[in-house]
């Protein structure tokens, strides 16, 4: 029998009538969930409505009772939106805090909502439907990013830069080049963020607390009410698995460290020793001390955001890995990390989109925010021997093994270090001289080489699907145009 102390006035805990005494102050606020999970209120009222709609439909609650829901949630709404609704620690979580309400806003129907339900669907229920909400503004964003880098890209097909390799000078690469590599990788984000959502978009309502429920509930009707794809088709996972927020961290994770690594080469492109592009100055903050400083705080920033968002994958992965079947209250600690997440992610490609775009001034110019600096690119090329495989290459279609050619280049660029001058300034003389060594290297250098020494000359040559030459770059640019249009 309920301890006398238990309130039956509705006052008292959803569970109250089993237990003897209340439960501790402590356990009270470790177990709680309410002030993180309010944020899914929308969700969790959604969720009950068609819910009841359902019930009543299929007569296991009357039409007047889902008129009290309706009316009571309606009012519940409009309390969370101007900020008026009171949210109770001693109602746990977001669930119980809007239940409750609605009992006291409309009686015994709002008693009746929970008939053929769990919490344990409920919130699973809850969070994919948030989720799915999340998803679909970081696609939206994923679009924006990809196209701000796009359009930057289309004015750079022929703004050679170095390619680096080890961070050493490689090959000449268009600016376009680089920027459209990381066009792909936002384009393979949102085609995993595509797959996520349809393993995130099934109905676990129906399922209960874990075996299923009595009532004979419509799941279809419910799941089609909602804009689910489906309903999860075993009750035990449905309310247990968290495995499509796994896959979302996952997704935010690889996202996050995409976006990291652009912000690395921000930070150095943007450092004196490369000054290679600047930033508009609303995206760049100063120092306290140092009066001249400008710096790339928004790409350093979102290099370290990308730690928490890996840790969160860490921190999920891990949560899940111990759980048996079938809800357990561990998974109530899936929603902070979940969250942040998501909030991280779409924060910084917000920022990140609109940082990598462009403005029309006042006098209908278009200005890019990343102003590149051409001449600083092109500079830089002429350290490090770009074109070094160039000229093995040249010496390669003239008959010369790869290995011969690859060592007679190597002894051309020593040479080179020694006078101090980049390949092509090299007469062919001192060319021919350095490369004596290599039998059949000799007889094959001639005047010709100098045109493939070029910048453009390399460039131009990497002239297939993938490579950098500019009108293969500019075909990149249109492929990526059409399939963000
Ligand atoms: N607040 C809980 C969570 O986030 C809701 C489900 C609790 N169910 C239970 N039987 N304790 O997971």
């Amino acid at each position: 029998m309920a301890d006398q102390s238990a309130p039956q006035d509705g006052t008292a805990k959803a569970w109250s009538g089993r237990f003897s005494e209340p439960v501790s102050e402590l356990v009270k606020r470790y177990t709680a969930s309410v002030f993180f999970d309010n944020r899914m209120a929308a969700q969790d009222i959604r969720g009950s409505l068609a819910h009841a709609k359902m019930l009543a439909r299929q007569g296991i609650i009357g039409q007047s009772d889902l008129a009290d829901i309706e009316r009571g949630m309606a009012q519940i709404v409009g309390e969370i939106e101007r900020g008026e609704f009171n949210w109770n620690l001693d109602d746990e979580d977001v669930h119980l805090n809007i239940e409750k309400r609605l009992t006291a806003l409309v009686g015994d129907a709002g008693k009746r909502l929970h008939t053929g339900r769990s919490r344990n669907d409920q919130v699973a229920t809850d969070v994919r439907l948030w989720l799915r909400g999340e998803i679909d503004k970081l696609a939206a964003l994923l679009g924006a990013m990809q196209h701000a880098l796009v359009e930057l890209a289309a004015q750079h097909a022929d703004t050679v830069m170095p390619g680096f390799t080890h961070m050493q000078v490689a090959q000449p690469v268009s600016f376009a080049h680089h920027l459209l590599a990381y066009v792909e990788m936002f384009a393979r984000d949102a085609e995993r963020l595509v797959d996520v959502r349809k393993r995130t978009n099934r109905l676990p309502l129906g399922a209960a607390a874990l075996a299923g429920t009595s009532y004979p509930l419509d799941r279809e009707r419910v799941a089609r009410t909602l804009g689910f794809d489906g309903v999860c088709q075993n009750s035990l996972d449905a309310v247990s698995d968290r495995d499509f927020a796994l896959e979302f961290s996952g997704f935010a994770a690889i996202c996050m460290v995409h976006v990291s690594r652009l912000s690395e080469e921000i930070v150095l492109w943007m450092s004196q020793n490369f000054g290679f592009i600047d930033l508009a100055d609303r995206y760049c903050t100063g120092s306290s001390i140092m009066p001249q400083k400008r710096n790339p705080d928004v790409a350093e920033l979102a290099r370290g955001k990308s730690g928490r968002v890996v840790g969160h994958l860490m921190g999920l992965i891990t949560l899940m890995k111990g759980q048996p079947l079938a809800y357990n209250k561990d998974n109530q600690e899936d929603k902070e990390p979940l969250f942040d997440s998501a909030d991280t992610a779409i924060d910084t490609l917000r920022i990140y989109a609109d940082m990598m775009g462009s403005r029309v001034e006042a006098n209908g110019e278009k200005v890019f925010n990343v102003r590149v600096k051409r001449e600083a690119m092109q500079a830089a090329l002429t350290q490090g021997y770009a074109t070094a495989t160039d000229l093995a290459d040249y010496l390669v279609k003239k008959g010369l093994p790869f290995r011969d050619a690859h060592e007679a280049v190597a002894l051309a660029v020593r040479a080179a270090e020694l006078t101090g001058c980049d390949l092509p300034q090299i007469p062919l003389a001192d060319l021919k001289a350095a490369m004596t060594h290599v039998p059949g290297a000799v007889e094959r250098l001639a005047e010709d080489v100098f045109q493939v020494l070029t910048v453009e000359g390399s460039l131009a040559s990497r002239d297939h699907v993938g490579g950098t030459a500019p009108n293969q770059v500019r075909a990149a640019i249109a492929r990526a145009r059409s399939r963000l249009a």
